[in-house]
C-alpha cells in the first residue's frame, strides 16, 4: 500500500462520527465474555508497567476509566486493599463483569464499577489521587479525547497522576495491520493516536513524568504517567 493510500485510510479513520460511542458500547457489550483473552495476550505486560510507574500506594483514591473486563482493575484493587478503587466502562456488561469478579475475589475491598461514559464523569472535582486509562483513547473521536482528558484533569487532585496506556505506533508493519483492522471495524479497533496524545496532555496542563514502550506478542504499547 502506498503512503498516499495509507494517508487516505488514516484520514477516513480520523473522520469518526461523534455517534460512534453507541456502536462501541454494543460491540464491547457483545464481546464482554471473550475479551479477557485479548487482555491476557496483549495488554498484561503494559498493565504491570503502568502500575509500577504510577506510584500507586495502598490507601489511595484510585479511578480506572474503561476497565473492560477488569484485568487491570483487579490488579489495582489488590494493590490498594485499604483504599478506594472506583472503575467504570461504557459497556454495562463489561462494568458488571468487572464488578462481580472483583467482589468475589476481594469481598472486603472498598470498590465499585458502573456503566459511565469517560467524556462526562459523575465524580467531584479533585476526588482521586490517581487515574488509570488503558487502551481507551483509540476508540474516541478527537474532540472526545479532549473531553476525556479534561475530565481526567478535573477529577484528579493537584499533584495527582494520570497513568495512560496507548497502542504504540513505533512498528510500521503493526501500524499497517492496525489501519486495515480499524477500517473494517472502527467501533472495536478505533485508530492509533499515541503520537498525538503527549502534546494534548501538556496542552491541558499535565507534565509527563515517565514514558516508555512495552511490547507483548508483537503488540506495542506506550505507557505514560503524567502529573496534574
Ligand atoms: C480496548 S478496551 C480496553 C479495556 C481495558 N482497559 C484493557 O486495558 O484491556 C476499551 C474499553 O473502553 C470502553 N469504552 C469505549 N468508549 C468508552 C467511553 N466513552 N467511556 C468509557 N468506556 C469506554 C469499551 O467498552 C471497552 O471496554
Amino acid at each position: 500500500m502506498s503512503d498516499f493510500e495509507l494517508t487516505l485510510l488514516d484520514y477516513r479513520a480520523e473522520r469518526f462520527p461523534r455517534t460512534i460511542a453507541h456502536r462501541t458500547r454494543k460491540v464491547y457489550d457483545r464481546l464482554a465474555a471473550v475479551y479477557p483473552v485479548s487482555t491476557l495476550l496483549f495488554h498484561s505486560r503494559a498493565h504491570r508497567a503502568a502500575l509500577r510507574d504510577s506510584g500507586v500506594q495502598d490507601g489511595m483514591r484510585v479511578l480506572e476509566a474503561a476497565t473492560g473486563s477488569g484485568e487491570m482493575f483487579r490488579r489495582l484493587v489488590k494493590a490498594n486493599r485499604n483504599g478506594l478503587t472506583v472503575g467504570f466502562d461504557l459497556s454495562p456488561r463489561m462494568a458488571a463483569r468487572t464488578f462481580n469478579r472483583v467482589r468475589r475475589k476481594h469481598p472486603g475491598a472498598k470498590t465499585s464499577c458502573q456503566a459511565v461514559d469517560a467524556r462526562q464523569m459523575p465524580f467531584a472535582d479533585a476526588s482521586f489521587d490517581t487515574v488509570f486509562c488503558c487502551y481507551l483513547l483509540e476508540l474516541l473521536a478527537l474532540d472526545d479525547i479532549a473531553s476525556a482528558v479534561n475530565e481526567f484533569y478535573r477529577v484528579l487532585r493537584p499533584g495527582g497522576s494520570l497513568a495512560l496506556i496507548l497502542i504504540g505506533q513505533n512498528s510500521g508493519i503493526f501500524n499497517r495491520i492496525y489501519r486495515v483492522l480499524g477500517g473494517l471495524v472502527p467501533a472495536f479497533w478505533g485508530r492509533q493516536v499515541e503520537e498525538r496524545v503527549p502534546a494534548l496532555l501538556e496542552a491541558r496542563g499535565f507534565a509527563i513524568a515517565s514514558d516508555r514502550t512495552v511490547r507483548q506478542n508483537f503488540y506495542p504499547s506506550r505507557v505514560l504517567v503524567a502529573r496534574r
